[in-house]
């Protein structure tokens, strides 16, 4: 029996089809700025953004580096969620490459707004640390895959327009955001100075993120980028990768969806209180195993066992994320096997 991998939406592989559209792509030296298949791609990405720009990059974490780094002076402030992933699984990225102070907010499920930063926001001149930048996270990783709704992040902006402030995106799913909403993604892009999106999450390309903005700051995106070592060569069979993905794989994210909510709703009839299924919006399934007789780790384990991959996100949390690589079969399967572990 296959093992049901759901620990992430990044554990896809490539299919063929993507295989073949990577071995025929037409490639240049990127550096030199000479790479057609990934010039392409940036065009495609800033039009989908309504931003001017985009630059190509290895990783989500490298797009979030740079991009926090365009936005937040060295010695200067970025508020952001206490669950983000740019303070939680990016190595303190922020203080060593860009020398930034970060502080955070916390807020449910991740989705920090107006009313949790408007207290927060520092001045400069008056002898604390200037708040320079606010970043949100879209969709929420460890807030269970919450969508910020755009009617929040419209007022964060306004509210960073009123104080000088800038707003990054952390766009890792904000296709999935964008799906699950039915919002379009210009209009999320309309928000932000900056953002990174991922082409290697729910998409199911093998690598690649972008970072989407305005001209200048992507012109000082690519010397920050050549600078973190992520300055690619014959990177077109990588943007080859994520323009058939953003092709063929954008609207089905709407199947992830459907998959985790079944697999929230087989598990919160198994075990009340495990997870409340009106609460998963995208793909991931946040499981809260606070009065359980597992914990995150046993869970883990035992599934594992009986062939189903999970993530523990905490000592009695943990989590199933629905992808590309698992159907209707594999996911009814991961939910039989663990809603009776959470009965046991
Ligand atoms: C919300 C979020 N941002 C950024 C990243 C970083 O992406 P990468 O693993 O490509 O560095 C991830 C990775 O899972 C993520 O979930």
């Amino acid at each position: 029996m296959p093992l049901v991998d759901l620990r992430s939406d990044t554990v896809t592989r490539p299919t063929p089809a993507m295989l073949r559209a990577m071995a025929a792509a037409e490639t240049g030296d990127d550096v030199y700025g000479e790479d057609p298949t990934v010039n392409a791609l940036e065009e495609q990405v800033a039009a989908r953004f309504g931003h001017e720009a985009a630059v190509f990059v290895p990783t989500g974490t490298m797009g979030n580096q740079i991009c926090l780094q365009l936005v937040v002076p060295p010695a200067e402030e970025l508020l952001c969620g206490a669950e983000d992933h740019v303070v939680t699984y990016e190595h303190g990225g922020a203080a060593r490459y860009g020398g930034i102070s970060s502080r955070t907010v916390t807020a449910p499920r991740g989705l920090v707004d107006v009313d949790a930063v408007a207290p927060q926001l520092r001045p400069a001149g008056w002898g604390t640390v200037a708040t320079r930048a606010v970043s949100v996270e879209q969709t929420h990783n460890r807030g269970g895959g919450a969508v910020h709704p755009l009617a929040a992040l419209t007022e964060l902006r306004a509210l960073a327009d009123r104080h000088g402030v800038l707003l990054h995106c952390d766009g890792a799913r904000i296709w999935n955001a964008a799906v699950a909403s039915g919002t379009p993604l210009e209009a999320y892009g309309a928000l932000f100075d900056t953002l990174s999106v991922c082409m290697s999450k729910g998409l199911g390309a093998p690598v690649g993120s972008l970072v989407v903005t305005d001209a200048a700051r992507a012109a000082e995106a690519r010397v920050l980028r050549k600078r973190l070592g992520g300055g690619m060569r014959q990177a077109g069979v990588l943007a080859a990768a994520a323009a058939h993905a953003l092709e063929h794989h954008l609207d089905r994210l709407a199947d992830d969806h459907a998959r985790a909510r079944a697999l929230a709703e087989a598990l919160a009839d198994a075990a009340p209180g495990v997870v409340d299924p009106a609460l998963v919006e995208t793909n991931i399934v946040p499981l809260d195993l606070t009065g359980c007789a597992v914990d995150g780790p046993q869970l883990a384990a035992a599934a594992r066992a009986e062939g189903v991959l999970l993530s523990v996100v905490g000592p009695r949390r943990a989590r199933l994320v629905t992808h590309l690589d698992v159907g209707d079969e594999a996911v009814g399967r991961a939910a039989d096997v663990v809603a009776r572990l959470l009965m046991s």
